[in-house]
């Protein structure tokens, strides 16, 4: 059921946008941040009900959400959503996996994070051949405000806490145009990919967490495991 749900998305994707890919990636990154607002949704149920508290999780998931999120702004200030059928579109299948990927992780969270982790190795896949195919024209173009603004000037505390593979050194993207702003994507989904694998482990705080955390305040977990955890 999981790679036949990515296998839809990834069709729809490749397919139907072959030859547009900024509405391809407008599409991509307005569907694959939706998981992260499911995550978030089931866990506030969980916390709201007092069975389970699991602060770390809900600010890594967060963080997700607000990196795809200037991914997003990043694929509109290039005019991926300038058509109004990709916008429909977009939202509609984000509307239908919003509640597929609630439900799953009600029932699996190790399957919904599996999810992700498939769908963010689809987005560096899909970026990595678009830089590969693209690098000449791309290098040529400047980068939008969005992504200099995102990477170097904005919340970077929110950049870093999305990134919980081990830390050797903290990224910090060098953006002078179109071709870094999109080696900083792709590079973000591989960093995706590693918080995902990461949380379907054992529920062990050190291997899901923040390279910020060390520096934040402790918040004690409570309550018994819920899932397949
Ligand atoms: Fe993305
Ligand atoms: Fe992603």
């Amino acid at each position: 059921m999981i790679r036949l749900l990515v296998g839809i998305l990834v069709v729809v994707i490749n397919v139907i946008y072959a030859k547009r890919p900024y509405p391809r990636f407008y599409v991509l990154e307005t569907v694959a941040r939706v998981p992260y607002f499911s995550y978030l949704s089931v866990l506030h149920l969980y916390e709201t009900l007092g069975w389970w508290r699991q602060a770390d999780r809900l600010k890594i998931h967060f963080a997700e959400s607000w990196n795809e999120l200037h991914h997003l702004l990043i694929m509109e200030s290039l005019g991926g959503s300038n058509f109004w059928a990709d916008r429909v579109l977009a939202r509609a299948t984000a509307l239908v996996y919003y509640w597929i990927i609630a439900g799953l992780y009600v029932v699996s969270p190790k399957s919904a994070y599996h999810f992700m982790e498939l769908v963010e190795e689809h987005a560096y896949v899909s970026y990595d051949k678009f830089l590969k195919e693209e690098a000449e024209m791309l290098k040529t173009q400047p980068a939008p405000e969005v992504a200099i603004q995102y990477y170097t000037d904005g919340d970077l505390y929110m950049f870093d806490a999305f990134q919980t593979s081990e830390v050797v050194e903290v990224r910090r993207p060098a953006i002078e145009n179109l071709y870094d702003v999109f080696v900083a994507i792709r590079d973000d989904e591989m960093e995706h990919v590693k918080t995902m694998h990461a949380c379907q482990g054992p529920l062990d705080l050190k291997a899901v967490a923040s390279p910020r955390k060390v520096a934040a305040v402790e918040v004690p977990t409570s309550g018994e495991l819920v899932g397949d955890l």
